[in-house]
């Protein structure tokens, strides 16, 4: 099987790509490589691995060649889509209206979506639930959605927030920014300490794509929220985990979030075909830990 990954140099991309290689696909890789290419240089020298430097609002080169796609390619996030909305409009929805276009009936399409567009009414939400994208973010990924599923041949996965490590860090994602604050500057300020969120580990990321792929038949035209029931915390459960294993201070700010997400999601259903995270939020705490033990951040990173 042909497969491409879109976005593959980014902080999901990186793991997946790489997950694809031990497993002895042949991957093509395509990015713009707006955060540079030393995230995929451990990968660089794998025959089995093709990298392609492409702008994604071009389309696809070649999109007829691939039985598989996994499109991850975007803006991705709150902050960035916030700072940058018209190139989210671009990149998130109208590069993915010329995929939809290209995308053959016999092909496969994994698309990476998000349970941000959840919003912020704190209620349990199934695949069911009406969205309410409350962001940028959640806006432009709801709308592929849409887009793509006019077609049978995708499948839609709802991804909780992803920690953990990769080598092209993310460290606008709550875990990892938390961890991090609570190793360099010993103190977390909380905005909504109360709002829920869900997680899942960078590598069962990764692994539920390929158990997508794997399982395309059964979930062909689905949606399917991606984590696992056991990982929906509150911000102030999440930084109270993290001060079991390393001492810092919280602050209870007044001041509201900008990010307004408050929700529980349910995972039944990709759970009844048998996909469940193996990591913990202490296993991605116990790691982040180790790697902020030596890594420093630069904030020039954190634009794009
Ligand atoms: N990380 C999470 O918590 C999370 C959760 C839910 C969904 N997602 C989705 O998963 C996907 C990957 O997220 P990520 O965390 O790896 O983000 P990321 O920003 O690290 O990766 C996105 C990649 O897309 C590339 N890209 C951006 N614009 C491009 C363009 N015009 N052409 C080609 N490449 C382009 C970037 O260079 C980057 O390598 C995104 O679609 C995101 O919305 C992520």
């Amino acid at each position: 099987m042909k497969v491409i990954v879109t976005g593959g140099a980014g902080y999901k991309g990186t793991v997946l790509t790489k997950r694809l290689l031990d497993a002895g696909y042949d991957v093509t890789l395509l990015d713009n490589f707006m955060y540079g290419y030393e995230p995929v240089m451990h990968l660089a020298t794998n025959k089995k691995l093709n990298i392609v430097r492409h702008d994604i609002r071009n389309g696809i080169p070649g999109m007829k060649d691939y039985d598989v796609i996994f499109h991850l390619a975007g803006i991705s996030g709150f902050p960035a889509c916030a700072s940058n909305p018209h190139s989210a409009q671009l990149i998130n929805v109208e590069a993915v209206r010329q995929i939809a276009n290209d995308l053959a009936p016999g092909q496969m399409l994994i698309n990476a979506s998000t349970t941000s567009m959840y919003g912020k009414s704190g209620e349990a939400c199934d695949e069911t639930t009406p969205v309410d994208p409350v962001s940028t973010y959640a806006q432009t990924k709801y709308a592929a959605e849409q887009i793509l599923h006019e077609k049978p041949n995708v499948i839609s996965l709802r991804f909780a927030t992803v920690f953990g490590f990769s080598t092209r860090m993310r460290m606008d994602l709550m875990i990892n920014d938390f961890v991090y604050k609570a190793i360099k500057e010993r103190v977390i300020v909380l905005f909504d300490s109360f709002a829920k969120r869900t997680f899942i580990h960078v590598e069962d990321a990764a692994d539920c794509y390929i158990f997508a792929m794997r399982n395309f038949d059964a979930m062909k035209g689905g949606i399917f929220n991606a984590g696992g029931n056991s990982l929906n915390f509150s911000k102030e459960e999440v930084a109270e985990k993290i001060r079991k294993k390393v001492d810092f201070s919280i602050i209870n700010s007044e001041v509201r979030d900008k990010d307004l997400r408050h929700f529980i999601v349910n995972f039944d259903r990709i759970e009844k075909l048998g996909y469940k995270p193996q990591k913990s939020i202490e296993d991605g705490v116990d790691e982040l830990i180790r790697i902020y033990g030596f890594y420093e951040y630069y904030s020039h990173y954190r634009t794009i």
